[in-house]
């Protein structure tokens, strides 16, 4: 038997299946599908919990337009304790849970129409987005399910899973999976400005034959559930996706309160870059330098944040880059023509929208967009170097540095020093040029020749290192190793 990195994906997934097959935009019966979600109403969040919550409801906003859509029952401290007084490990044997979760994926994949009208109108996300995070979502499912079919190891416990509203159905989707392949009780916290997407999934789950014990939901602010998962010894293990610092003080919580060693897997920010050569082939590094900058409105940890271009051919590779933002359709991330769809939330543009005015003398291009809703133009902004940014701004802002052939080194050296270490993208036809860089640069993930986004579950498992997180990748095969007990002790049952 080959060691599991080496062998295909379609192995790894446990069936002849490989990845989700996804969704046929042109066909005409899914999109009639699309079109009755699009005039469905969406349901409001509920916590989904063994015991009757209680808490405070809350308006749920679409970003495009602001009108509130839904509302959601945000939970108090004494409902996350009692969750955690009515958590069970899933004592099933593997194959049995494993067998569960494909059923959620097919049911995740069934429940297409549903579910992208809720990415779109909850998560502001442009459909071709959608798709891709539902199949993704799906892929952790199938891919998990056959990590841990085979593993006889005991679970840890009682797993928080908290997530953020960028990839509000794939990340939640995916740390939730992995925790209850290892057969842990999992209690998942679902970001603050995408509880309705949760509750569904989690419908699906518990459709499928997750036990209600094994998989509590709720929604809730990160200070009091957050807060509460990350300060009861109780809690035998946590997995966050979100800020660098929020990151930090999910750290200090649980060092005062949870046992010596808890483990804490966290996927934070990124400041990444891409470093264009002058071997470049330049119509395909302005298609993978805007894919990467601008799609899914800049809201994602893997995007590109600084374009290092090589002087000889910078000039002529910002005009092309110009020209291409041009293209870029803004608004209604229900038009299946929409690029680009709002940020998350008020705070989210009127802070980017302050960083870009004050950065007004930097500017090099931005286009216009919708009055209404939460919208930020896209936006290339001239520096000198990666050390000009201050910090990682979550939405369309791209910045662009020149660098001469003999500064390469000093580039990477600028990179690197930043302390982030998420994804990095280079464009180049010098292959050992390949190989130099991609030894120099401390990152989680390389692209070479390609966008730098969209990470492949079973083919490119996602993670950082440095400021950008802890490991183990999500999407490979020491993820839900993570989630077991490390030696054989007993674990409430
Ligand atoms: N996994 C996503 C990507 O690769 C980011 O969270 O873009």
């Amino acid at each position: 038997r080959p060691p599991r990195a080496l062998l295909a994906p379609a192995a790894l997934f446990g069936d002849t299946r490989r990845n989700s097959t996804g969704f046929d935009l042109s066909d005409e019966q899914t999109l009639e599908r699309i079109d009755a979600a699009r005039e469905g109403t969406i349901p409001d969040a509920m916590p989904l919990t063994v015991s009757a919550p209680t808490g405070k409801m809350q308006d749920v906003f679409n970003p495009a337009t602001g009108d509130s859509i839904a509302q959601v029952l945000m939970v108090d401290a004494e409902t996350t304790a009692r969750a955690i007084d009515d958590a069970r490990i899933w004592d099933a044997p593997p194959s049995e849970r494993a067998a569960v979760l494909r059923r959620a994926a097919d049911l995740y994949e069934q429940h297409y129409g549903p579910i992208f009208g809720i990415l779109a109108r909850e998560g502001g996300k442009a459909l071709p987005d959608a798709v891709a995070e539902l199949r993704e979502a799906v892929d952790f499912l199938r891919y998990y399910a056959a990590e841990g079919e085979a593993r006889a190891e005991a679970p840890r416990g009682i797993i928080g899973a908290i997530s953020p509203w960028n990839f509000p159905l794939a990340i939640f989707t995916g740390q939730i999976a992995a925790a209850l392949m290892a057969g842990n009780a999992v209690i998942a916290k679902p970001a603050e400005h995408t509880p309705v997407v949760a509750a569904y999934a989690v419908g699906l789950l518990h459709q499928a034959g997750v036990p209600k014990a094994a998989l509590q939901l709720l929604p809730g602010a990160g200070r009091v559930v957050g807060t509460a998962l990350s300060s009861d010894p109780r809690v035998a293990g946590l997995v966050f996706t979100g800020s660098t610092a929020t990151a930090q003080t999910i750290t200090q919580t649980m060092a005062g309160n949870l046992a010596p060693g808890t483990p804490l897997i966290a996927e934070t920010g990124g400041l990444n870059a891409m470093i264009v050569d002058s071997t470049a082939l330049p119509e395909q590094a302005v298609r993978d330098i805007v894919n990467s900058a601008f799609r899914s409105a800049g809201q994602r940890c893997s995007a590109l944040r600084c374009l290092y271009v090589q002087e000889d051919i910078a000039p002529h590779l910002i005009e092309m880059i110009r020209g291409a933002m041009d293209e870029l359709q803004v608004g209604d991330p229900w038009h299946l023509s929409t690029d680009v769809g709002p940020v998350i939330d008020p705070g989210a543009r009127d802070e980017i929208a302050d960083y870009i005015a004050a950065n007004a003398n930097r500017l090099l291009h931005r286009l216009a967009v919708p009055a209404q809703g939460w919208f930020i133009p896209p936006t290339l902004l001239k520096v000198s170097g990666i050390g000009d940014l201050e910090r990682e701004i979550f939405g369309p802002v791209l910045h662009v540095a020149t660098f001469r052939g003999d500064q390469l080194e000093q580039v990477i050296a600028d990179i690197n020093a930043r302390g982030f270490g998420l994804t990095f993208g280079l464009h180049t036809r010098i292959d050992s040029r390949v190989q130099e860089v991609s030894d120099a640069i401390r990152v989680g993930n390389i692209y070479v020749n390609r966008n730098q986004i969209g990470a492949v579950v079973g083919s490119q498992p996602f993670g950082g290192e440095g400021l950008s997180g802890t490991g183990p990748k999500a999407g490979g095969p020491r993820y839900v190793p993570r989630f077991l007990a490390p030696t054989m002790q007993s674990v409430p049952a």
